[in-house]
C-alpha cells in the first residue's frame, strides 16, 4: 500500500542516515519529491551535488543526464544512483556524439575557427565532454543568456546543442535576428532551410527539442486569453519561438517558481511547463488562479518513471550494502565534461 511504501522509504532513509542525500528535480511527482533532502532545478541541483563531499550515496530523483552531471561534479567517494535507468531525456538523446562529431567537421569546413560549441545541460556527458574539449561550455535555462554572452565574447558563432528552442529564444532575446540563425538537421546531416548568407550566421541550432514543452501551441495562448483576458501566460524557453513570443513571460523552471511566489493574491496564470510542477504551484498558491497552458496533460514521462517502488528498491539495496543503478561516467569523459561544467559555474 501507499502507506507501507512511505513507511519503508522513511525507514531506509533513517538507516542510511548521513551517508545518504536524495536530490529531487521540480518535475518529480509529489509522492517522490516529498522524500527529497534538496529540491531544485537542474542548475541548483548540480551546485548542491558539487558540495556533498561527506556523503556516500546521492540518490538522484530526476533524469539520467542530471545524475551524470552529479557524478561528474563529485569525487570518487560519492556514489550516484538513479532509481530507474529508463529515466532518460528524449531531448538529450537527440544529440548523439557521433552525429555531433560529423556535424562539427562540416561546420569547421564552412566556418573555420569562428564557432564555439555550447550545450544545454540536457545532454549526455559525452556531449558535455565534446564542448569541453573544443573550448565551449554548458548552460541551463536559468543562465543561458549569460553563457551565450560569454561565448560570443570568444567567437562570432555558436553551435548550440541540443535544444533549438532554448538556443533560438535566448539568442533572439539578445538581439540576434532569426535570419542569422540556421538549423543543423542531424537526420540529413545538412543545414535546413538555409537562406542565410554564410557571413551573417551567428547561431547554428541543433535540431533537437523537448517533446513535453513542444506540445504547447500558439492556439493554447489565444484560447486562455479569449476566455479570460486577465490571465497571464508564463512559459519555459524550451517552448517554440511562436509560443514564447506570445507569452507575457518566459524563463527557467526557477524563474517560473520565483515569479509565482512574488505575484500578488488574485493573480491568474496559465503556465507552459511540466504538469507536476504546475499542479504543485497551484496547490501551494491557492490565493492565485493557476492552470496548465494546454488542456491535455503533459507530464515528462521519463521524469515520472521515478516512482516510490523504484526509490524504495534503490534505498533498501543501499541499506543492504548493494549499489544498484550506479551512474558512473568514465574518467576521460568526466575530465572534459567537468571542464565544460566548471566554465559554466564560473560564469555565474
Ligand atoms: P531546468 O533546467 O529548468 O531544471 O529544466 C530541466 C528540464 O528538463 C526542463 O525540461
Ligand atoms: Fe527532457 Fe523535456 Fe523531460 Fe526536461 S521535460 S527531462 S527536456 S524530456
Amino acid at each position: 500500500s501507499d502507506q507501507e511504501l512511505d513507511r519503508r522509504i522513511r525507514e531506509a532513509k533513517r538507516r542510511l542516515g548521513s551517508d545518504l542525500v536524495i536530490l529531487g528535480h521540480h518535475y518529480q511527482r509529489d509522492d517522490v519529491i516529498q522524500f527529497a533532502d534538496y529540491r531544485g532545478d537542474s542548475l541548483k541541483l548540480a551546485k548542491i551535488a558539487e558540495k556533498l563531499h561527506d556523503v556516500k550515496y546521492i540518490v538522484f530523483c530526476g533524469v539520467h543526464f542530471m545524475a551524470e552531471t552529479a557524478d561528474t561534479l563529485t569525487t570518487d567517494k560519492q556514489i550516484v544512483v538513479l532509481p530507474d535507468m529508463k529515466a532518460g531525456c528524449s531531448m538529450a538523446d537527440m544529440a548523439d556524439i557521433d552525429e555531433v562529431e560529423e556535424a562539427w567537421e562540416v561546420i569547421q569546413e564552412e566556418f573555420g575557427d569562428t564557432v564555439i560549441p555550447v550545450t544545454y545541460v540536457n545532454s549526455t556527458a559525452a556531449i558535455k565532454a565534446f564542448v569541453g574539449r573544443h573550448g565551449g561550455t554548458t548552460c541551463t535555462s536559468s543562465n543561458a543568456e549569460a553563457v551565450l554572452k560569454w561565448a560570443f565574447e570568444r567567437k562570432k558563432r555558436i553551435l548550440f546543442l541540443p535544444d533549438q528552442h532554448l538556443g533560438r529564444n535566448t539568442a533572439y532575446k539578445m538581439g540576434i535576428p532569426l535570419e542569422h540563425m540556421i538549423i543543423w538537421a542531424p537526420e540529413t546531416g545538412e543545414f535546413e532551410d538555409d537562406h542565410c548568407h554564410r557571413e551573417d550566421v551567428r547561431m547554428i541550432l541543433w535540431k533537437g527539442h523537448c517533446s513535453v514543452h513542444q506540445k504547447f501551441l500558439p492556439e493554447h495562448v489565444h484560447r486562455v486569453r479569449e476566455r479570460d483576458p486577465e490571465m497571464k501566460v508564463i512559459v519555459h524557453p524550451e517552448c517554440s519561438f511562436e509560443v514564447v513570443q506570445l507569452a507575457d513571460e518566459n524563463g527557467s523552471t526557477d524563474y517560473i517558481i520565483r515569479t509565482i511566489e512574488a505575484a500578488p493574491p488574485g493573480s491568474k496564470w496559465a503556465i507552459g511547463t511540466e504538469v507536476n510542477l504546475v499542479q504543485r504551484l497551484a496547490q501551494e498558491h491557492p490565493e492565485q488562479k493557476i492552470m496548465l497552458l494546454s488542456t491535455t496533460m503533459c507530464p515528462c514521462l521519463t521524469m515520472n518513471r521515478i516512482d516510490r517502488p523504484h526509490l524504495l528498491w534503490a534505498l533498501e539495496n543501499l541499506v543492504e550494502g548493494n549499489v544498484v543503478n550506479q551512474i558512473k561516467v568514465d574518467p576521460e569523459t568526466t575530465h572534459w565534461s567537468k571542464v565544460a561544467l566548471d566554465r559554466m559555474l564560473a560564469i555565474q
